[in-house]
């Protein structure tokens, strides 16, 4: 397994292209899910900065916090609640370019402005979700919606 990642400029999609087989590499032969998931959620930080990087998981009909990296962040959701608990009602990825639009949203941080959230999704049902924050609007397109979802569908769950 890779140890260390590679961090390298560029566009979106180079950087994506970059780190995607770098986050199979970590991937590669190892099983733990909570140790998966923080490091998805670490190079996903290192590569792009973005101002919070985590996992929340369904247990017990809740959205329940898993590895993130940035600061401290809600423990529950629930469903249809905010983006996240949206993102899981609805099974899709939601792309918010503006937090303070959308209804419901849940301000973890009033510096969050904009954010994507991509369903786990395993024979039809919904294990958690990816929810990536940025501090600038307007960060996220269907760029990162396609390599969101295919590093989310890298994850064995
Ligand atoms: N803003 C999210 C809550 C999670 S935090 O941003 C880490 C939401 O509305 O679901």
């Amino acid at each position: 397994m890779a140890e260390d990642l590679q961090i390298i400029r560029g566009s979106k999609t180079v950087q994506y292209e970059s780190l995607v087989p770098q986050i199979k590499g970590l991937l590669e032969g190892e099983t733990d899910l909570v140790a998966n998931l923080a490091n998805v959620a670490a190079s996903l930080k290192e590569q792009f900065g973005w101002f919070w990087v985590g996992f929340y998981l369904v247990k017990d009909n809740e959205l329940v916090l898993g590895p993130f990296q940035g600061p401290v962040a809600c423990t529950r959701i629930r469903k249809g609640r905010g983006v996240c608990g949206s993102s899981w009602e609805q099974q899709k990825t939601l792309i918010v370019p503006d937090v303070e639009k959308f209804p419901g949203h849940i301000a973890c941080s009033s510096l969050s402005k904009s954010e994507i959230v991509v369903p786990v999704i395993r024979n039809n049902e919904v294990l958690g979700v990816l929810d990536v924050d940025s501090d600038q609007y307007d960060q996220f397109d269907s760029t990162d919606q396609q390599y969101l979802e295919q590093i989310v569908s890298l994850i064995q769950f």
